[in-house]
């Protein structure tokens, strides 16, 4: 593409970047001898220079064994907290603030819960681009101050991430800066999906069953996209891991799509949850997750608040790894898909811990 995109000028749906992509069993081989950082899968992102990437050395994150786990499986985290702001927001903002960049914006701006906004604000500074972001006016202090800290302008809003939007849209049509919202543009995705290609070379299969804390669902998209182009490059079979969409029982319009059998999922009404990353009332990628977790065979589980932190704090005390309220609110689905037996012990489950522990006040 040689031009700015946001949504589809047709039908305002998602654009989704497709590859021409045949069977290529050598990439595979030659990634194993490549930096260790977003660039390592150049061909299959859109760049044509991985010298286009202003990258801050994200991706290829550790999947670290969860040794107080054994009792559910071969349970590992892929601990994205290691990635530059601690969370996996980096990979999608490398690559959209270096597309943005290369294609000639001038500004950049997007709604966030927290994370994107940060990741945004990092990436900008590195690509030498003006950054605005709107959050809500409840978001932790000490993400309003990281984003600001990499040279952002941050404004605080009465609302919820919906509304930013509605401010961020405004602005950026009376400055001419570019909209990196989730999905309003096409490459936040490509850079996330590498999180499924990161599995296929940590574990040198896929595993049976992920659970991934969702919000907009841009990660669950990404890796799902990363399957299927993965098996047009012939790098594995038709079969697929059992996705979990995770969700706090105070905000979870994925979850209700889910059980009511729906193709969209309406907003949530009032969305309350400390994990801050999980509460998008609405999400513009709905579509395309819900489709993703059915014909994966998994599916979307809401988890109760109070089990939340609990879970996270167990995760950073038993295991050292720095774990934020939305991985505590994975491990608690992990727990009750256990009990229920659609996660087995016999089965290697992935649970991402999405963020680190960020949100003093
Ligand atoms: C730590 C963390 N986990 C999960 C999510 C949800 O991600 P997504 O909106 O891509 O579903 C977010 C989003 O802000 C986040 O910050």
């Amino acid at each position: 593409m040689d031009r700015l995109f946001n949504l589809c000028p047709e039908c305002s749906l998602p654009l989704i970047v497709e590859y021409d992509l045949n069977a290529d069993p050598g990439l595979r081989n030659e990634l194993r001898d490549r930096r260790a950082d977003t660039s390592r899968y150049h061909e299959l992102l859109p760049f044509d220079d991985p010298s286009e990437l202003e990258g801050l050395g994200e991706g290829c994150t550790p999947l670290l064994a969860a040794h107080s786990l054994g009792h559910l499986g071969d349970v590992r985290f892929k601990d994205e907290s290691k990635n530059p702001t601690r969370s996996f927001k980096a990979r999608g903002m490398a690559v959209a603030v270096s597309m943005a960049k290369k294609l000639g914006a001038k500004s950049l701006g997007a709604p966030t819960a927290g994370n994107a906004g940060c990741a945004l604000a990092a990436y900008g500074a590195r690509a030498r681009l003006p950054v605005f972001v709107a959050m809500p006016k409840d978001t932790p202090r000490s993400i309003v101050d990281e984003a600001k800290g990499f040279g952002a302008e941050v404004e605080l809003v009465d609302g919820f991430i919906t509304d930013c939007a509605r401010v961020v849209q405004a602005r950026l049509a009376a400055s001419g800066g570019f909209e990196l919202s989730t999905l309003r543009e096409p490459y936040r995705v490509e850079g996330k999906k590498l999180m499924g290609y990161e599995l296929l070379e940590d574990l040198g299969r896929l595993p049976d069953v992920i659970l991934y804390p969702t919000g907009g669902g841009t990660g669950l998209i990404g890796m799902w996209k990363a399957f299927d182009e993965m098996e047009r490059l012939g790098w594995i079979d038709s079969r697929r891991p059992r996705l979990w969409s995770v969700q706090a029982e105070g905000c979870a319009p994925i979850v209700r799509a889910m059980d009511q059998g729906l193709e969209t999922a309406p907003a949530w009404e009032h969305p309350v949850t400390g994990a801050w990353g999980l509460r998008v009332p609405r999400a513009i990628g709905d579509r395309l997750m819900l489709r993703a977790l059915r014909e994966s065979g998994g599916g979307a589980i809401a988890v109760p608040e109070t089990a939340i932190e609990p879970a996270a704090d167990r995760i950073r005390r038993d295991e050292g790894i720095d774990a934020g309220p939305e991985t505590g609110a994975a491990l608690v689905a992990l727990e009750r898909l256990a009990q229920m037996r659609l996660a087995r012990n016999d089965e290697t489950i992935v649970v991402f811990n999405t963020g680190g522990n960020k949100y003093s006040r």
